[in-house]
This record gives structure tokens, C-alpha cells and sequence, in this order.
């Protein structure tokens, strides 16, 4: 199928944010919404279809590049680090244990960025392009949509020792989980709402071995099932997939909270988060109120795209997102 990227989506673009225009308080007074206004005009319409045709193209992308925005912001902020890759002299997050054979979408992000380039050279950066891609993802795939702060800038540097430590292990209990996002000023709402973002997207069988054969907070036959895609002995089925949300996997919705109250969450981490304990009522209530589950959402995004941001003469605007310029 082709696709196009030209401006023909500049009616649909106004009525989407007739209906979204909320204001936003500005936690970090260098980011703002309108901060490519005159420098970039064109960069919302080409950011947003070029996602379209990715995600056109393979539904999951979109959850792919959802989640590139989170392994982003959680390592040293929200600065492009994990698109860097590996050189002879310098060692990226790429090979870090949450990102190794598991972060994809990177492609998309180079075509992304050279069609910006194209219409705004030298002027948006790649961190930037994230946010806004993980914003469009989301809303293409039937979830909310918000005004993104922008105005980052690119790290120079990467950590591979931080992506490893600061990105939550699908291992963690709900204690580590809420530790991990406290320490980046995110609160306990917050970690159920963003955790929401399992309603689209895949996991490997690697990733849930342990919960589906091992754990009792798990439903009986939503175990079975899963276990037959994923077989007990590490070694050949390690990259198996099966969807994080059983139910409806290419949407955004409030599905994957149904699920988490059904015992039915695919990973040890989705699953603590209603087993009992602080954030059992959370979980309960978006389970019930969609939109109750999109607000805190969207605000949780746009806290989690505050995190750290490199501003004013720090970083660059790098002109390809995989290398420092
Ligand atoms: C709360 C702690 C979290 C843990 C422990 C966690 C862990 C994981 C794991 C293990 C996978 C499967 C990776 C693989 O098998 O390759 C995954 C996938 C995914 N995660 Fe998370 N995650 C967390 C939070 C988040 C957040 C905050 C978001 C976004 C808001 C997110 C979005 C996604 C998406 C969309 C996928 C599917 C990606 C794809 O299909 O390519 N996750 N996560
Ligand atoms: C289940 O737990 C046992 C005992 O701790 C362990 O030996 C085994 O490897 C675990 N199995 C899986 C699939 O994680
Ligand atoms: C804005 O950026 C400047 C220059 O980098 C910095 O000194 C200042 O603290 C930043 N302000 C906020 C609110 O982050």
C-alpha cells in the first residue's frame, strides 16, 4: 500500500484539536506546546503521518514507539539517549537487558526525522520527535490525544549501566515498581496509569516464563493458554510473543485493567498491581471508568515527558537521531 505524507490531514487536524485543546500547567518553565511554533509549523501534521503510515503498515509499531518514548524518559530524562546506537567507541542503552532484542521502531524514528528535516532543517529535536510520536501512537490507536510540551534537546552521552537499573524489570514487586517511579517524581497514580500502556503491544515469552508457570495470582486457564505459545524450559521459545492485553491488543483502551482484575495480567509486574495491595482501587476504577483511566493517563505522559529535560545551550538538536552530531 502507499502512503502519502503531505498536508491533506490539515482538516482532520483542526477539528482533533478543537475537541483536545486543554491548557496545560508547565511544570518545566523551557518546555512548551508552541515552542516549534514559528520555527517548525509543519512539524505536527508530518510527525503524525508519518506514524500513521507506519503504524498502517504494522499495527504494533505504535506500541513499539509508545514504549521507546517511556525507555527514554526513564534513563537520565526524556533526552534521545536510547536512539544512540553503538560504535567501536561508544556504548549505548540499545544492548541494556530492557532494551536488548526487545526495543524496536527505531527505523520509523529515522524516517520521522528525516521527513521533519526536510520541511525544518536543523530544527526539532529527536527527543522531541519521541514525545510527539508516542502522543500520536496513542491517539491513532484509539486512546486519548493532549498537547505535548516541547522544546528538549538531545543528550550527547547514553548509559547503558542506568538503562539497565532505572527501567523497571517485569520482575519487580509493587514495592519496587511505586520505588522506581517515586524516584522520578512520579507518583503511585501515576505508575498504574502509565502502566495502562500494556493495553497495546506484545511481549516475549521470556519476559512472562515466570509468572504463567510459577505464580498463583494468576487465572487457571489464562496460564494454560499462554503456557502453550511459551514453553516452561528457557532456550528456543524465549522470543515467543503474546499480546500484553488478551482482549483487545491493537487498542488503546482501559481493557488491560479488566484483565489485571480478572488475573489475567501477562506479566509478574502488570499482575502485582492489583494482587492485594495499595493500588488494587486504582486499577478497580479504571477498570470501571474509561475515562477515568484516559485523564490520569494523559496526565501521567505528560509528567513523565517533564523528566529531566536538557535545555537552553545543553545537548544538541542532533541532525540524526542514532549519532551525536
Ligand atoms: C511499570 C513498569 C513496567 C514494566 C516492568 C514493563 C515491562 C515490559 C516488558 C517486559 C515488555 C515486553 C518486552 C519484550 O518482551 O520485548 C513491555 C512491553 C511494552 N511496554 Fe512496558 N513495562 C512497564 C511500564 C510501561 C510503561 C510506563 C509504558 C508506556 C506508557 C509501557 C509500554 C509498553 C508497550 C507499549 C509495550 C509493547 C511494546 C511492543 O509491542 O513493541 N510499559 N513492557
Ligand atoms: C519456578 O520456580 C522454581 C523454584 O523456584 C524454579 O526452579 C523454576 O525455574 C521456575 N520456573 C520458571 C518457568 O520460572
Ligand atoms: C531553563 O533553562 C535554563 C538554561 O538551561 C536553566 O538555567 C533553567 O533552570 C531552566 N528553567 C527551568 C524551569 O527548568
Amino acid at each position: 500500500m502507499a502512503s502519502f505524507c503531505f498536508s491533506m490531514t490539515s482538516n482532520l487536524m483542526i477539528c482533533f484539536s478543537l475537541l483536545v485543546l486543554v491548557s496545560i500547567g508547565s511544570a518545566n518553565a523551557n518546555l512548551s506546546k508552541d515552542y516549534y511554533y514559528s520555527s517548525c509549523p509543519k512539524l505536527f501534521e508530518t510527525v503524525k503521518c508519518e506514524v500513521q503510515s507506519a503504524i498502517s503498515k504494522e499495527t504494533r509499531m505504535g506500541a513499539s514507539l509508545l514504549r521507546l518514548f517511556f525507555h527514554d524518559c526513564f534513563v537520565n530524562g526524556c533526552d534521545g539517549s536510547i536512539l544512540l546506537d553503538d560504535t567501536s567507541s561508544f556504548t549505548g542503552e540499545k544492548t541494556a537487558n530492557p532494551n536488548k532484542n526487545s526495543a524496536r521502531g527505531f527505523e520509523v524514528i529515522d524516517k520521522i526525522k528525516s521527513a521533519v528535516e526536510k520541511v525544518c532543517p536543523g530544527a526539532v529535536s529527536c527527543a522531541d520527535i519521541l514525545t510527539i510520536t508516542a502522543r500520536d501512537s496513542v491517539e491513532i490507536l484509539g486512546g486519548p490525544t493532549w498537547d505535548v510540551k516541547l522544546g528538549r534537546r538531545d543528550a550527547r552521552t547514553a548509559s547503558k549501566s542506568a538503562a539497565n537499573n532505572d527501567i523497571p524489570a517485569p520482575t519487580s514487586s509493587l514495592n519496587q515498581l511505586i520505588s522506581r517511579f517515586n524516584a522520578l517524581g512520579l507518583s503511585t497514580k501515576d505508575l498504574v496509569a502509565l502502566s495502562g500502556g500494556h493495553t497495546i503491544g506484545q511481549a516475549r515469552c521470556t519476559t512472562f516464563r515466570a509468572h504463567i508457570y510459577n505464580d498463583s495470582n494468576i487465572d487457571t486457564s489464562f496460564a494454560r493458554t499462554r503456557q502453550s505459545g511459551c514453553p516452561k524450559t528457557s532456550g528456543s521459545g524465549d522470543n515467543n510473543l503474546a499480546p500484553l492485553d488478551l482482549a483487545t491488543p491493537t487498542s488503546f483502551d482501559n481493557h488491560y485493567f479488566k484483565n489485571l482484575v480478572d488475573s489475567k495480567g501477562l506479566l509478574h509486574s502488570d499482575q502485582q498491581l492489583f494482587n492485594g495491595g495499595s493500588t488494587d482501587s486504582i486499577v478497580h476504577e479504571y477498570s470501571l471508568y474509561p475515562s477515568s483511566f484516559s485523564s490520569d493517563f494523559v496526565t501521567a505522559m505528560i509528567k513523565m515527558g517533564d523528566i529531566s529535560p536538557l535545555t537552553g545551550s545543553n545537548g544538541e538538536i542532533r541532525k540524526q537521531c542514532r549519532s551525536v552530531n
